[in-house]
């Protein structure tokens, strides 16, 4: 794929499973994931009236949410993914930013319950922290490692959600809303058996399906995908480790445990499984069916030397291992005839946080978006050419595509990204299609480099 000239190194990802301990920050230095772009604030605001350079779509009517880590001052858990998720929301109505607000996420682990207990772990107690999104008119907070947390459209926490009683185990951060028939498919996994468990919610927000999913051994599975009639797993060679309980995130790199892509059938739950050479993806941007009934998945790839080279750098323990490179895209092609997978590098940047028109979640796409350091980077995967909107000093967060009401083309439509410095940040408003920026809104504060967000628009005008 070639590249217009742009400059990126790694951004970093997320997710969490986490362990309760939290030692105070005292004569140690200062973790890195608590200085810089990604040190905490101290505190929650309230802003109204925010200023716009350019104009603001008077169509983006609704509010942008975004989830990350933020522990209060002088906590430090031991690793960037434990802090308490904290949402930064901005308000935009007609052409006009009429608020910003940030949250913590009110969750029990906030006001100090313990996540591991002697009667076992309390999914309640955790930090809600990776992603925020709207399903079935519930607003949820996400983390992988426990239950979701309901949010008002004010950011107020409402308190954890089971559905009813029914969500027996954790919830990914990155569940996949079905564009055709609105359900909401995810998962959880843990430590203990059943490692993994596929989860479905009607489109009403009734979990109708639970399942158990075999797999070897516990691993930090971090997203997933869907397609028109599969789900697509990744069991990844970053294994649960009890020796690392009490040291931020238990998990490690394992090159003994294998790397393979499953295919599930959503009719009937059969798995059937790829190997692939070892490597790590936290992110998935989006899977499809070829019309030779080939599952294609496009996700954001770490070598092994990637991965051991990241993960100590936000807290995390790995092997030994030389830091050979960053992320990329790539493309697997699953091909259920040969059980044979085909593995593409589709470009050489390093990038994170693929995105791109849920309305094509599980079903043929061209385009994915995503971050690098200094630029927000759309690729156009049918004819193998990418494109920049360079950001300067400021790190762009996870764009967010908003689609434009009524559109035609996959890409006609805004992306939404917070970009940030150590000393401000602001909502960037570019046009998909080309990457122009089309406004700015100055936020009151600077806003920690984070996760995952969503844009949830008003239900109705004037909402
Ligand atoms: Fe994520």
């Amino acid at each position: 794929m070639t590249t217009q000239p742009t400059t990126t190194t790694p951004t970093t990802t997320e997710p969490t499973t986490t362990e309760p301990t939290t030692t105070p920050a005292t004569s140690q230095p200062t973790a890195s994931y608590l200085t810089g772009r990604l040190a905490p604030v101290p505190d929650e605001i309230d802003a109204i009236d925010l200023p716009v350079e350019g104009t603001l779509p008077p169509e983006l009517t609704g509010r942008y949410f975004r989830n990350g880590p933020n522990p209060r001052p002088g906590e430090d858990g031991g690793h960037w993914f434990v802090g308490h998720g904290m949402i930064h929301g901005i308000r935009l109505r007609d052409g006009r930013a009429e608020w910003y607000r940030n949250r913590w996420v009110r969750t029990t682990r906030f006001a100090g319950a313990p996540y591991v207990h002697e009667r076992g772990v309390d999914l309640a107690a955790v930090p809600a922290n990776t992603h925020v999104i709207r399903h079935a008119d519930r607003i949820l907070a996400l983390v992988e490692n426990g239950l979701p947390y309901e949010m008002t459209p004010e950011l107020d926490t409402v308190g954890p959600c089971d559905f009813g009683g029914r969500l027996a185990t954790a919830m990914t951060a990155h569940p996949k809303e079905d564009p055709i028939t609105g359900e909401l498919h995810f998962f959880g996994y843990g430590w203990a058996k059943p490692y993994l468990t596929y989860h479905r919610l009607s489109a009403g927000g009734e979990l109708v399906e639970s399942r158990p999913v075999d797999v070897p051994g516990p691993t930090m599975a971090h997203d997933f995908a869907i397609t028109r009639h599969h789900v697509v797993w990744l069991d990844l060679p970053v294994v649960f480790d009890f020796d690392l309980v009490g040291r931020g995130m238990p998990y490690r790199w394992d090159d003994a445990y294998g790397a393979r892509l499953g295919v599930m059938s959503r009719a009937t739950g059969d798995v059937r499984w790829f190997d692939i050479d070892p490597c790590y993806v936290f992110h998935v941007g989006n899977a499809s069916e070829d019309e030779h009934g080939r599952v294609v998945v496009d996700a954001v790839r770490y070598s092994p030397g990637a991965f051991c080279g990241f993960w100590p750098t936000i807290g995390g323990v790995a092997n030994p291992a030389a830091h050979t490179g960053g992320a990329a895209l790539h493309r697997w092609t699953l091909d259920p005839a040969t059980g044979v997978a085909r593995d593409e590098q589709l470009d050489d940047l390093d990038v994170e946080f693929p995105t791109i028109n849920e309305t094509r979640t599980g079903l043929t796409s061209r385009y994915v978006y995503a971050v690098g350091k200094d630029a927000i980077v759309k690729y156009d995967t049918a004819n193998g050419t990418s494109r920049a909107h360079q950001t300067g000093e400021r790190s762009p967060g996870e764009a967010v595509f908003v689609p434009a009401p009524d559109a035609g083309a996959e890409d006609e439509g805004w992306l939404l990204s917070i970009a940030t410095t150590e000393h401000g940040a602001e909502l960037l408003v570019l046009d998909a299609s080309d990457l122009a920026r089309v406004a700015s809104v100055r936020l009151p504060r600077r806003v920690p480099a984070g996760f995952h967000g969503s844009w949830i628009p008003d239900e109705a005008p004037g909402a």
